[in-house]
C-alpha cells in the first residue's frame, strides 16, 4: 500500500474519481497505470488539495476583473500624510514617538515575501540571495537582516522575521539561512514558511495542465497567499504569543526599504488604521507601480496596467499628477485584522494571468509554448485594503525608499545597477548631512550596523571631514 492507500494494481480512489468526473477533469489520471505507488501518492495529495467548486467558478470567470476603467473614473487621491508632514490631523512628531514606542515595546514583527520566481531578473536562485551591496556585495537577505539587527539594537527588543517562500524558492532559501547562521538574527527569531499553490488550467478548455505524469502544473498563489500561509504555518500564533500585534510587510526586492519605520508605524497607530501602506509620489503617469486611490469611500490599488492612460495623466491645479500615490508594497497590518482575513475564504479575490506554461500532452510529451496557453490564478495582498478600517497612506521620498530589483541590467528601469546607484546616492547624502564631504564620483555604502541614520553616522564619524576613496562602512563589532 502507498501513502494514498493504493496497491500497485489498484484503481484510483473512487471518491476522487467521482470528484474529478463531476469537475470534468478526469484526464489528470491518464497516466495512473504507469505510476509507481509514490508517484500516485504525490498526485493524489495535489488533487485532494484542490477545491473543485472554487476552481470551476474561477475557470468560468466568476471572479472576472472588476471594471477598472469605471473604478478609475471615480478614483480620488487617498487620505495621506505627505512626506513634508502635511495631510495629518495630528502632529507627525507625536506619530513618530508612538511608532518608536510600539517598536520598543516589542509589538512589531516583520514579514518578507520572497516566493516569486524572479524570472525577469534572470537570476537562477531565490531573489533574496542576489548580491546587491554596491561595495559589500551583501545579498538582499543580508540587507534586511543587517537592518533588523540594527533596529533591534536601537530599540533593545527582538523583532521576529516571518519569511515567506514558495515551493520554487523554499528549499534553497532554508539552506541559505541555515548555512549563514540565520545572518546573525538567531534561528529562534526567523520563521521560514511556504505559501500555497494554485493549479494552472488550459486557457481554451479550462482543463488542469499536467507538468509531468505525476504532477499538476502548480504555481505560487500570489503574495495574497501570505494571509493564509501566515495562519496555517502558525506564524500568527507565534506573533501573538510574543505580544506582537503589528506586522511590517515588505517585498524581498527593495534594498532601500525602511523596515520598521517609526513614522509609518506611528501614523498607522494614530490614524486607528488596520492596514497602512507606504507610497511614493509617482514621477510620471505611466510609471509601472500600482496606484493607491480612494474609490467609493474605500482605499484600493489599481495596477498600472489597469489604469486608463488619460486618467493616469490627469493633473491638479498645481500641475501635479492627481492620482499621485505609487504602491511600493510596504504595509503595516494589525494581527487581529490578518486573523479575520485568514478566517474568511473569500477575503481576497483571485486575479487571472495568461501565461506560457510548459505541460505534457496526451502522449506524455513535454510541450513548451512560446505564447500564453494557460490561466494562472493569484491573490494580491493589497486587496485587503478596502476591508481595512481607516486604511491609511504615508508618503516616503522615492529616492530614499524605493529602488526595486526586478529586471536584469540593461533594462530601462528597476535594475540592480539602478538599485546600487540609489544606495550610493542615499549614503553620499547621509555623509553630507553628517558634515562629511565626499569627493565627486566616490562610492560609499553604509551598513546599518555601522550607523542606522544620519545622527548615528555623525557620532561615529566625529572628527572625519572628508572621504576621498570608495568606502564600505562595515558593521562595528
Ligand atoms: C508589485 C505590485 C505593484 C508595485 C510593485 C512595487 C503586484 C500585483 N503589483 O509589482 O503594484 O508597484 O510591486 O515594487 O503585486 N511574491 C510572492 N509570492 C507570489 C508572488 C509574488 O512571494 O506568489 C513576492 C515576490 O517574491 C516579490 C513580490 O511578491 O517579493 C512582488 O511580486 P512581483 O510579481 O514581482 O510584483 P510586481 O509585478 O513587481
Amino acid at each position: 500500500m502507498n501513502s494514498a492507500g493504493t496497491a500497485p494494481n489498484d484503481p484510483p480512489p473512487a471518491p476522487l474519481v467521482e470528484r474529478l468526473q463531476a469537475a470534468d477533469q478526469s484526464h489528470v489520471l491518464r497516466f495512473w497505470d504507469q505510476l509507481d505507488t509514490e508517484a500516485r501518492g504525490r498526485l493524489i495529495t495535489q488533487l485532494e488539495a484542490i477545491d473543485f467548486d472554487q476552481l470551476a467558478g474561477l475557470i468560468a470567470g466568476q471572479d472576472d476583473k472588476p471594471d477598472f476603467a469605471a473604478l478609475a473614473s471615480r478614483a480620488t487621491p487617498p487620505p495621506a500624510v505627505r512626506s513634508d508632514g502635511t495631510g495629518a490631523a495630528w502632529n507627525p512628531a507625536d506619530a513618530r514617538r508612538a511608532g518608536a514606542e510600539a517598536i520598543a515595546a516589542g509589538r512589531v514583527g516583520v514579514v518578507i515575501v520572497a516566493g516569486g520566481q524572479g524570472t525577469r531578473l534572470g537570476f537562477d536562485h531565490p531573489k533574496g540571495m542576489y548580491p546587491i551591496g554596491p561595495l559589500s556585495d551583501r545579498t538582499l537577505f543580508e540587507y534586511f537582516a543587517d537592518l533588523l539587527i540594527a533596529t533591534q539594537r536601537r530599540y533593545g527588543v527582538s523583532i521576529p522575521l516571518y519569511l515567506m517562500t514558495s515551493p520554487l524558492t523554499h528549499d534553497e532559501t532554508l539552506a541559505y539561512w541555515a548555512e549563514h547562521d540565520y545572518l546573525g538574527l538567531g534561528s529562534e527569531n526567523v520563521r521560514i514558511f511556504c505559501q500555497g499553490t494554485m493549479p494552472a488550467v488550459d486557457a481554451k478548455t479550462g482543463k488542469l495542465l499536467l507538468a509531468s505524469p505525476d504532477s499538476l502544473s502548480l504555481s505560487p498563489d500570489g503574495h495574497g497567499g501570505t494571509v493564509r500561509a501566515l495562519s496555517v504555518s502558525g506564524c500568527l500564533d507565534d506573533a501573538t504569543s510574543r505580544g506582537i500585534d503589528l506586522l511590517c510587510y515588505i517585498q524581498v526586492d527593495n534594498p532601500l526599504v525602511a523596515l520598521c519605520d517609526p513614522d509609518l508605524i506611528g501614523h498607522h497607530l494614530v490614524s486607528g488604521s488596520e492596514m497602512t501602506t507606504q507610497v511614493v509620489r509617482k514621477r510620471y503617469p505611466e510609471e509601472k507601480v500600482g496606484n493607491v486611490v480612494m474609490v467609493d469611500g474605500a482605499l484600493r490599488i489599481i495596477e498600472y496596467s489597469d489604469l486608463p492612460e488619460e486618467i493616469a495623466a490627469q493633473r491638479n491645479e498645481a500641475g501635479e499628477l492627481r492620482l499621485w500615490a505609487g504602491n511600493i508594497a510596504v504595509h503595516v497590518m494589525n494581527v487581529p485584522f490578518l486573523r479575520r482575513a485568514a478566517a474568511s475564504a473569500d477575503a481576497l479575490p483571485f486575479h487571472r494571468a495568461n501565461k506560457a506554461t510548459p505541460f505534457i500532452d496526451d502522449q506524455g510529451k513535454l510541450i513548451s509554448p512560446d505564447t500564453p496557453n494557460s490561466i494562472k490564478f493569484e491573490r494580491f495582498i493589497f486587496d485587503l485594503l478596502p476591508d481595512a478600517e481607516n486604511a491609511f497612506v504615508v508618503e516616503a521620498v522615492a529616492d530614499r525608499a524605493f529602488a526595486p530589483v526586478k529586471n536584469a541590467d540593461g533594462a530601462p528601469y528597476d535594475t540592480p545597477q539602478r538599485a546600487r546607484e540609489a544606495i550610493v546616492h542615499l549614503h553620499r547624502d547621509w555623509l553630507r548631512d553628517a558634515g562629511v564631504a565626499v569627493a565627486e564620483g566616490i562610492k560609499v555604502e553604509i551598513n546599518p550596523r555601522f550607523a542606522i541614520d544620519v545622527a548615528e553616522l555623525k557620532q561615529r564619524l566625529a572628527g572625519t571631514t572628508s572621504i576621498e576613496r570608495d568606502h564600505y562602512f562595515a558593521p562595528l563589532q
